[in-house]
């Protein structure tokens, strides 16, 4: 999420929790095992709320992945199966930020010591804000930042280019007015929401379990299947074609993009993923900025 102080990107990321299915008995175990690994069950509370850390932007490469004299786990493992939120994404160390590309890729930290290595799980959806320059104020109408361009590019530059190319969904969140707080426009709850997202997951276990394939989620798909079950339709196809040439898309993204549009369409409980689901999936892969250039 990227926008000025005060639009909301912290407080979004908060309510996120709340709109995720409860974590299964299985995946509880999971939790508090590692949990108590980190000698983080004092209270010995369980809940099936999905955990949700956001560690400060100050914490160090051990704190984050896990290490440290006596091995422990790290933010990134306390968020097994739960929502890792990195607030202020430019602030954080970018050792530590690159050091997260390894557990994204295989859902697991792996710790190399010197007598061998420690992997701890490491399955987490990974949420980050950011203000879109240094000053904050980028982009907002009317202003402009005091260094100019360079106060939006160089902070920009301070998250690698690998380390976006695995965020799906970019999106900027505009400032908010007292105007649309008195006025609030009509919104979904979000028990509705996690209705709706119960019934998606719900389509993409009966999915994987057909295949006979361990994923339960979209995000968890196998490469060589993704195209499969996708299951483009012909408008689909020609918008992606059309797309990957115009906007330079990796063939690692291609695999993303394809996987959120497929999730799109399990949210509209509809069969194939269409036109509008991989438009829908393509714009939040580009974000709104580099559509509006590109065009
Ligand atoms: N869309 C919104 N609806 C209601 N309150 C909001 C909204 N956006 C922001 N706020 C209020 O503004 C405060 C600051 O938002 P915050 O999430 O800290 O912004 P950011 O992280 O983008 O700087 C929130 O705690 C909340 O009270
Ligand atoms: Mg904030
Ligand atoms: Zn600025």
């Amino acid at each position: 999420m990227t926008g000025p102080p005060g639009a909301g990107k912290s407080m979004l990321a908060q309510r996120l929790p709340s709109i995720l299915p409860p974590l299964q008995a299985r995946e509880l175990l999971d939790v508090s095992m590692i949990a108590s690994m980190a000698g983080e069950l004092a209270e010995g509370r369980l809940t099936d709320r999905r955990p949700f850390r956001a560690p400060h932007h100050s914490a160090s490469m051990a704190a984050i992945v896990g290490g440290g004299l006596r091995v422990r786990p790290g933010e990134a493992s306390l968020a097994h199966h739960g929502v890792l939120f990195l607030d202020e994404l430019p602030e954080f160390q970018p050792q530590v930020i690159d050091a997260l590309r390894q557990p994204l890729e295989t859902s697991e930290c792996v710790i190399a010591r010197a007598n061998g290595r420690v992997a701890y799980p490491a399955r987490f959806q990974l949420v980050a804000a950011m203000n879109p320059c240094r000053c904050g104020m980028a982009g907002e109408p009317g202003f402009r930042c005091a260094r100019g361009d360079r106060c939006r590019t160089e902070y920009q530059a301070r998250v690698s280019g690998p380390m976006l190319d695995r965020i799906d969904l970019r999106i900027d969140v505009p400032a908010v007015s007292a105007g649309d707080l008195i006025r609030p426009a009509k919104a979904e709850p979000s028990a509705a929401v996690a209705e709706r997202v119960a019934r998606a997951r719900e389509i993409q276990r009966e999915r994987f379990a057909l295949l006979g394939i361990s994923a339960s989620t979209n995000a968890q798909c196998p490469a060589a299947l993704v195209e499969e079950i996708a299951a483009l339709d012909a408008g689909g196809l020609a918008l992606l074609c059309d797309a990957g040439e115009r906007f330079g898309i990796s063939a690692r993204a291609y695999h993303r993009v394809l996987k959120v549009a497929r999730t799109l369409a399990d949210l509209d409980a509809a069969e194939r993923v269409g036109r509008l689901h991989l438009a829908e999936a393509l714009s939040y892969r580009l974000g709104g900025e580099r559509l509006a250039r590109a065009a």
